[in-house]
């Protein structure tokens, strides 16, 4: 049976009230959107994502496997080493499990990547700088026996006073230039430009330093014209996207359940230092959004060969800019919109007020103990009764 176009419009009008019906209620109450939510497969294999990242993250610590652990622990140290008042002894609770992971990191790159250069330097100035401690001391032997004897320099250094090398005015107009572009030229896009735009984007801050972030290119071939089309966003445009990448991050760098947006922040904050440094190399972009649909997912990780604990984030297409093409224009919102100053509740504003509040309340609440005491004493000293009849009643049997 053919539904036509007002049936269509018949059946997402009736699914937009119902949805209503039911969102209404549920947002009502935690235990009724948990259950929602119980049902929803995408929330099912983000979950999934998750544990399986946990889990992970608990087996590198068991085999060190990761440099997450390394780098996690190695920022630890340095944000020590840069507080103001800093104390004689820190980190003791977590320096020899960190020079475990630098032991094992070394078998693993044989001690040949920038951040166990990093590594090396933030120990190395830590064993120089904290007093002696037994954890300390025990760690800094194992450390000296194996550590290069020069440090190097990736270690805290004073931030003086430098000037902006870009004007304000210079950055607006790269950020004014970067427009989500649809129509690109036929042509193919240089990897050493690419590569050279990605190393602005491994500059971007991070939570805790993990860098969980990780970029998947499709340049060629069949896998570039399927990439193009799984996400929902490129209809009408995929066939023209002559350079596709799946921002995608990594759970199992945390331990937490709470850390589980990280990858998400983390990926867009690099994501957009890219898509910025790809217009200084004369490239353009256009962000594609990745929806949580069951099977695009499932597609998706079976086409890039995601391991569990990996997930999208944001797709983006890449190319040369066809001048002729159009534009989106894209208004942004006023800047009253975008922000607020000291924003804040009544209660947070009058301190007073909040005692008072909580005052009247813990009077009220005096006052109901006194009137509901007698009373829960009567039931108490009927249930002793009760029960002490019942007993005696079952002993009698
Ligand atoms: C996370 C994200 C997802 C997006 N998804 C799509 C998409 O799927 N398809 C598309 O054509 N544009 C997409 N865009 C581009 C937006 O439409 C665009 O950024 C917005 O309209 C502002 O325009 P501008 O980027 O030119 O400033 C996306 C942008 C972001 C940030």
């Amino acid at each position: 049976m053919k539904l036509g176009i007002c049936g269509w419009i018949l059946v997402k009008v009736t699914y937009s009230k119902l949805k209503y019906v039911v969102i209404r209620t549920i947002s009502h109450s935690r235990i009724l959107t948990s259950a929602y939510f119980a049902f929803s497969p995408s929330y099912r294999r983000e979950q999934r994502a998750l544990v399986s990242g946990l889990l992970s993250h608990m087996k590198d610590i068991k085999e060190d496997t990761s440099f997450f652990l390394l780098r996690r622990n190695i920022h630890r140290i340095e944000k020590g080493l840069v507080m103001p008042s800093r104390r004689p002894v820190f980190a003791a609770e977590y320096i020899g499990e960190t020079v475990d992971y630098y032991l094992k990191a070394l078998k693993n790159c044989g001690g040949v990547s920038r951040e166990f250069d990093w590594a090396t330097d933030v120990l190395h100035q830590y064993f120089a700088s904290v007093e002696s401690h037994p954890y300390v001391d025990k760690a800094r032997r194992a450390f000296l026996e194996i550590a290069p004897v020069e440090p190097g320099e990736a270690v805290p250094y004073k931030h003086g006073t430098v000037r902006s090398p870009v004007t304000n005015d210079e950055l607006l107009s790269l950020v004014r230039q970067r427009k989500s572009v649809r129509t690109f030229l036929q042509k193919p896009v240089p990897r050493e430009l690419v590569d050279t735009a990605l190393e602005i984007a491994a500059l971007s801050p991070s939570s805790c330093n993990r860098q969980p972030t990780h970029y998947r290119i499709y340049d060629e071939g069949p896998l570039l014209r399927e990439m193009a089309r799984l996400p929902l966003g490129t209809a009408g445009f995929a066939d023209n996207i002559p350079m596709i990448c799946a921002v995608t991050g990594d759970l199992s760098a945390y331990f937490y359940e709470r850390d589980r947006h990280s990858i998400y922040v983390d990926g867009c904050l690099s994501a957009m230092l890219f898509m910025l440094a790809l217009e200084t190399v004369g490239l353009a972009s256009c962000p594609l959004n990745w929806a949580e649909i069951d099977s695009r997912d499932q597609r998706f990780e079976k086409m890039a060969g995601l391991l569990p604990h990996e997930r999208a984030i944001m797709f983006m297409a890449i190319g040369y800019p066809d001048p002729e093409g159009k534009v989106a224009y894209s208004a942004k919102k006023d800047l009253s919109a975008l922000r607020s100053y000291n924003q804040a509740s009544e209660a947070a504003r009058r301190p007073e007020l909040r005692d008072e509040v909580r005052t009247r309340v813990a009077n009220w609440w005096r006052r109901l103990r006194k009137l509901v005491a007698p009373a829960a004493e009567d039931m108490t000293l009927f249930f002793i009764l009760y029960e002490s009849e019942l007993l005696a009643l079952v002993r009698s049997h």
